[in-house]
Order: structure tokens, then sequence, then C-alpha cells
């Protein structure tokens, strides 16, 4: 860590084009070597998509409903955030992933292109949640003004402009969601919406049942649905990241589990933001087949 003016801003590098921090780069190749098993299931996702509400839902599948087993560790203890990198005495996601018997499920933000290779190898099913591009870099600002181990977001003007040109960690929103959109017929991916999530969760935990080829009774379905909404989630400590020290998450800037919401960006978009936003996100997308709803 750095000392920045008044901020203590986490150094960065790139892989590959890809903006991760420094930790991250220099433990890269054994990143890449990871170790994949035919069993993992994957969580992968661009930051802010709606990761730990997801694994919050495949943990209460794979315990049966059980809330009790599911606040045994904290969401960051229980799947391990593989390329996260920490110095010690802190776990990195590697060790904890290494350590885990088997099925082991896991965390990623990594862009399609960079994902360890034996996961393909190993088949390994992966559930890719997406969320839509303004609420994404809404979530992703109030996130890194919290997190002292994301880099400094500036202003909100200047994250807007930062996240447009993919220069934050784990790079462009734009090709991580295509990137995955486009892997998902040639693998074993389970591609969801965060929108679709809080629309009506009953059908998409379903989805997620389905790919796991798992069959609850419906009390159960029922039980998880209100295990895991906004409201409960947010109190739920083993879920809402107020276990970490608040050198690293200060839920006093902005918490975690902040607003749960589709379309909370037009409370931070200007008009001409979102001109500019929008005429940007047509280029960008031009020609893939994925779209996203900006509210429900
Ligand atoms: P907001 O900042 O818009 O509130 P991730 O887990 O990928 O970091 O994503 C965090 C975002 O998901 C935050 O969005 C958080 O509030 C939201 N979130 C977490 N759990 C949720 C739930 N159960 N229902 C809806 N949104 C949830």
């Amino acid at each position: 860590l750095q000392l920045v003016g008044k901020y203590i801003q986490p150094e960065t590098k790139e892989v590959n084009g890809i903006l991760v921090t420094k930790m991250i780069s220099e433990n890269w190749d054994n990143i890449w070597n990871f170790q994949a098993r035919p069993d993992d299931l994957l969580i992968a996702s661009y930051a802010k998509a709606g990761t730990t509400w997801t694994q919050e839902i495949v943990d209460m599948i794979q315990n049966d409903g059980d809330v009790q087993k599911c606040q045994r560790a904290n969401t960051f203890d229980r799947h391990p955030f593989i390329e996260w990198t920490l110095p010690p005495p802190f776990n990195s996601g590697l060790d904890l992933a290494e350590k885990m018997p088997s099925p082991r499920i896991m965390k990623t933000h990594l862009p399609v292109q960079l994902l360890p290779p034996s996961f393909w190898k190993e088949n390994s099913k992966i559930i890719y949640v997406a969320r839509n591009a303004k609420d994404t870099v809404v979530s992703y600002y109030h996130f890194s003004r919290m997190a002292a181990l994301l880099p400094n977001p500036g202003t909100w003007e200047e994250f807007v402009e930062t996240f447009k040109a993919g220069k934050v960690l784990w790079g462009s929103w734009y090709d991580h969601v295509k990137g995955w959109w486009d892997a998902k017929d040639q693998h074993r991916i389970l591609y969801i919406f965060y929108e679709d999530m809080k629309e009506d969760p009953k059908r998409e935990i379903q989805k997620i049942l389905k790919f796991l080829e798992k069959e609850i009774p419906e009390e159960t379905l029922n039980k998880i649905i209100y295990h895991t909404s906004f409201d409960v989630m947010k109190h739920n400590p083993m879920a809402n990241y107020t276990t970490f020290p608040i050198s690293f998450l200060d839920h006093s800037i902005s918490p975690f589990m902040r607003k749960g919401m589709p379309g909370d960006w037009k409370s931070h978009f200007t008009v001409t933001q979102n001109e500019e936003f929008d005429k940007d996100y047509q280029k960008k997308m031009a020609g893939s087949t994925l779209t996203f709803r900006t509210e429900i």
C-alpha cells in the first residue's frame, strides 16, 4: 500500500492489458497455473455485479437451505476469491482454494481470457452473473470509496470516465460481459443477470438449481429466497462484509450492502453524462447480441 495524498492506495499493474493490483500481478504465475477440479463450481462476474448475492444463493442450495451451515464463515472464507492476493497474515484466494476439500465453490472477477486454463480443461461448471453498466459503475464508485485495497476513484465524474476507458481493476466492463457471453455456448456456463434475479428471484434460483442438477422442496426454495433477499443479507454479518477490518472496508463511508436496486444510476448520472454514456455504450457494444435492462 502507498500513501497518495491522504489516501492509502494499492499499487496497480497490468496483466495482458488488464489492470490488477500489484499483489495480483506478482502472484500471476501461480494464479494462471491454478489447478481446477472437475467438481469445482466457479462464480464469475465483473466487480459489483451481484457476486456476493449469487454466492449466498449457491451456498444455501448446496446446504439444502440450512441457514446455520451458511453462517459457518464469512463469504470470503466460504468461497475463495482465486486471484485475490494479500500479504500475510491474510489468506490469499489461492491458499484458501488449495486447502479446501471438494466440492469447492470459488469466486473470480477475471475476464474470460485470463481465467486459469485448467477450468476449461477440467470442464468445471461456471455461473457468470452480469449487471447493467450504469448500476455497476455507481456501485463500483461507492465501493472504491470505502475499500482501501481498491484505487481511489476520484470524483464521480472522473470515475465514470475511468470506467468507460476500462482503466479500473479487472479491466473493461464492456469486454468482460461480452467475453463471457461469447464463451457461454462453448462451455458449461450459466449466464444470469442481476436485474432478472431482482425481478424474479424464484425463477432465477430455479435456473441455478437446474444447472447444478439439484432438486429441493418448495419450502426450501422459499427459505432460500428469503435468506438471500437484500434486507436479510444486509443484516447477516457472514454475508455483508462487516467482519472485515475497518482499515480495509469502511462501511461508514458507504456500506457494502448499499442499495441493491436496479435503476439507482438515475440518482447519480446527469442528463449530459447519461447521453454521453449511452453514445459510448452503443459503440462499445455494437455487434453483440448481449442486452441489458437498466431498470425493471
Ligand atoms: P449496490 O452498491 O448497488 O447496492 P458484488 O457482490 O458483486 O460486489 O456486488 C455488490 C452489489 O450487489 C451491491 O450493489 C450490493 O448492495 C448488491 N447486493 C448484494 N446482495 C444483494 C441482494 N441480496 N439483493 C440485491 N442486491 C444485492
